[in-house]
């Protein structure tokens, strides 16, 4: 029976969980894969933190650069992070070192994900990276393998289980973004620097590795919409109640012919929806293909048990080796489709224009929906001491169209004190 010797780069919380659920697993894993596995090598910044487990000095490695050349390592695991640096490194030279890699991070596939994968096939070894999108929800290898025989022509989600947190959280308690992200940061979901999940960065990445594994398009990870949520009120979510919708960060990818419509939004969606029911930390993905027509998978998007989750099932994949396009692909087939203009792109949007409650305002706004051929479909105002809060939801409008009209509202900052707009997905169209 083969042994695969394995090596973790990166002890924090998930590199501690893998290594402790390996080693209580590993007879299962046998009994699963037939073979056996060993964790030969470990190595993080600091040997003296303590995680629970016991390091034997012969399995600690300083250096991690230093494991690629090792012979005796067949698959190794990196959980540093981020896309530069030691992580980039490792999985560069891991790969050219004919050493399988498992990784977490999204960051890395989103940005490198092309070169890596054909660096791997060059090589003859395997590039995954499952827990990278969706934690431990095993979307990319229900899409890669339980739905090979479907041509796949959306996808769309809750891809970041902070901002989720964040939206749930100010809807059901009535609390600000601040004070929600604020408890996000204590119970550990968010990080002390937020940016990447609050501005859709984390989200964006996932979508950009999931679009490439759906149609089999070469990784689209720049040139498209990408907002947070930083600028959703609790003004908006109540808005959002009245009128039976719900705010969530929604990433979406759409196949067009030959061209990607790739986008991350808050998006109003109606109560009724299943995915405007996923709440908290929870992570939500919907898939459309053919033959299949819809699947949708739900779970825990983040946290070591989810994660471990997935890492193991990658090496497990390796092991038995049923698993080898990273992208579900060979890279040397995959397409380089064009990116969607989005200008033209079309739906119905919720304005919420903040104005001095004077004579005239709205009809100063009626003529710039009417001179940007929008049409308004329904309109609320509620007063606020001098001031008033105008919501709109348009009918179906043309992007471009919208934003020269939020254009000609920021212009007039004496008037239009501030303007939020969100998109609106209803059931019909994306
Ligand atoms: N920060 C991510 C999230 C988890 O909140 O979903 C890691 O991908």
């Amino acid at each position: 029976m083969k042994t695969f010797n394995l090596a973790i780069v990166g002890l924090g919380n998930i590199g501690t969980e893998v290594y402790k659920s390996l080693n209580k697993n590993k007879d299962i894993i046998k009994k699963k894969t037939g073979f056996k596995l060993n964790i030969i090598k470990v190595s993080a910044k600091n040997y003296k933190k303590k995680r629970g487990i016991k390091l034997s000095k012969n399995k600690w490695e300083k250096n991690p650069l230093s494991l690629t050349k090792n012979k005796n390592i067949d698959i190794i695991i990196e959980l540093v992070g981020g896309n530069k640096g030691i992580a980039k490194k490792l999985v560069f030279e891991s790969l050219k070192n004919k050493k399988h890699v498992v990784t977490a991070n999204k960051s890395l596939i989103a940005k490198y994900g092309d070169q890596l994968s054909i660096l791997a096939e060059k090589n003859a070894v395997n590039l995954l990276f499952e827990a990278s999108v969706g934690g431990g929800i095993p979307i990319i290898r229900s899409i890669k393998q339980g739905l090979i025989a479907n041509k796949i022509f959306h996808v769309y989600g809750i891809l970041n289980g902070t901002t989720n947190y964040i939206l749930s959280e100010m809807e059901d308690k009535n609390i600000s973004f601040k004070d929600a992200l604020i408890k996000a940061q204590k119970l550990g979901y968010a990080e002390r620097n937020p940016s990447s999940d609050v501005k859709g960065i984390d989200a964006a990445e996932k979508i950009s590795i999931l679009s490439s594994i759906c149609f089999g398009c070469k990784i689209l990870n720049k040139g498209f919409i990408v907002e947070g949520i930083t600028n959703v009120t609790i003004d908006d979510i109540n808005f959002a109640k009245e009128l039976g919708l719900k705010i969530k960060l929604l990433a979406i990818s759409e196949k067009i012919g030959n061209y990607i419509k790739q986008r991350v939004h808050p998006c109003l969606i109606p109560s009724s929806l299943d995915i405007a029911n996923i709440n908290g930390v929870t992570n939500a993905i919907v898939v459309d293909g053919a033959p299949i027509g819809r699947t949708i998978y739900e779970g825990e998007g983040a946290g070591k048990g989810p994660t471990t989750s997935a890492i193991i099932s990658d090496i497990s994949s390796i092991m038995v080796g049923n698993d080898d396009f990273s992208f579900g692909h060979s890279p040397k087939t995959k397409k380089n489709f064009k990116k969607y203009n989005f200008n033209n792109h079309e739906c119905k949007y919720y304005i919420r224009i903040l104005v001095n409650d004077k004579k005239g305002v709205l009809y100063k706004i009626a003529s710039i929906f009417a001179r940007n051929n929008i049409s308004v479909r329904n309109l609320v105002q509620k007063p606020k001491n001098n001031l008033s809060n105008i919501v709109l939801i348009t009918h179906y409008a043309k992007e471009i169209n919208v934003m020269k009209a939020m254009k000609s509202f920021t212009k007039n900052k004496s008037i239009f004190k501030k303007t939020v707009l969100i998109r609106i997905r209803d059931q019909n169209k994306l």
